[in-house]
């Protein structure tokens, strides 16, 4: 019979590893599959594929804190890495990443976008950093441009957010480039300001988690890579719920929930997580955080 029916077969080859490596494979990254996320990287796909055309369309992904965008974006910038070598030695890169500067400041944006492909931000006006930029990402053949954290840029007067989502605008408009940019709810309504903007960016929402047939599924996925030896059926009924209401819906602190009682189940010897181990690992639920730090504030 199979040893760890309960783990996937890479992780069951992991077992005979010593508990401190199997602690230490319990905290490394790890990326988990999900419908939705299979959907999004779909479109992302669509995007990247999308004819070069005057008015390209662009995504918003949208969604609470810790709950998957940066992890998503980044898996599809994986899936399509810069190509060194491309004809004639040129640096071949369809899709960039980058995370948007903090102050709606068109100048910062292209020197974000310079510095993120190793490129010398020109020191002189803002229109000679625009020129450069879009040389550059002509140069380097880019089709999606993901902007990470755009609610960061948002923010100040109406008016500052206005010039910036203009530069946006008008770099898709000349390069004929899609974006896929991501941020918390805020963003929605930070670009409502522009119905120009609003109207070309699609958006996706990434909604919190509800404890349903994903989120078992969900939890099996978890339970099959972390390397306890005993089944812990951590989608089971008492135990899933019990998981969900202390993690509050979110993919990450599920993650570092089911770390942390997954090394406090290696740790004592246990071997597997159960309600108990839930309460006791010391993980403290998000909105227990923020009561915390408004006390002690
Ligand atoms: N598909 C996934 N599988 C496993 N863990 C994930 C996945 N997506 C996110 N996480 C975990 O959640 C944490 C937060 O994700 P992140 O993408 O940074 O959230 P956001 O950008 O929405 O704030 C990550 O550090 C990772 O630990
Ligand atoms: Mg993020």
């Amino acid at each position: 019979m199979k040893e760890f029916p309960h783990l996937h077969p890479r992780c069951a080859e992991k077992m005979s590893l010593s508990t401190e490596e199997r602690l230490t494979e319990i905290s490394s990254p790890r990326w988990i599959g999900y419908p939705k996320a299979h959907q999004i990287l779909q479109k992302f796909e669509d995007l990247l594929r999308h004819p070069r055309v005057a008015r390209m369309p662009n995504l918003m992904l949208v969604g609470r804190t810790n709950n998957g965008k940066t992890d998503l974006v980044q898996r599809f910038c994986q899936s399509h890495l810069p190509d060194p070598n491309a004809e004639g030695g040129r640096i071949i890169a369809p899709v960039m990443y980058i995370q948007a500067p903090p102050s709606p400041n068109e100048a910062d944006l292209y020197a974000t976008i310079l510095s993120s492909i190793y490129e010398r931000v020109p020191s002189a006006s803002t229109s000679a950093k625009r020129t450069r930029t879009i040389q550059v990402l002509k140069d380097i053949g880019v089709k999606v441009l993901c902007i990470d954290e755009l609610h960061n840029s948002l923010a100040g007067s109406t008016l500052k957010r206005q010039h910036f989502l203009n530069a946006i605008k008008n770099l898709g408009n000349e390069l004929r480039i899609s974006f896929i940019a991501c941020g918390t709810e805020d963003i929605l309504r930070a670009i409502s300001i522009d119905p120009q903007i609003q109207n070309r960016f699609q958006p996706i929402l990434l909604p919190k988690w509800k404890f349903d047939q994903d989120y078992r599924q969900l939890l099996r996925t978890f339970e099959a890579v972390l390397p306890l030896k005993e089944p812990s059926n951590l989608h089971s009924g008492l135990l899933g719920r019990k998981i969900y209401a202390t993690s509050e819906g979110s993919i990450g602190e599920l993650s570092l929930l089911l770390n942390q009682a997954a090394s406090f189940a290696l740790n004592s010897g246990e071997e597997k997580i159960t309600t108990d181990i839930i309460s006791s690992c010391g993980y403290t639920p998000p909105s227990d955080r923020s009561r915390e730090a408004s006390r002690n504030i």
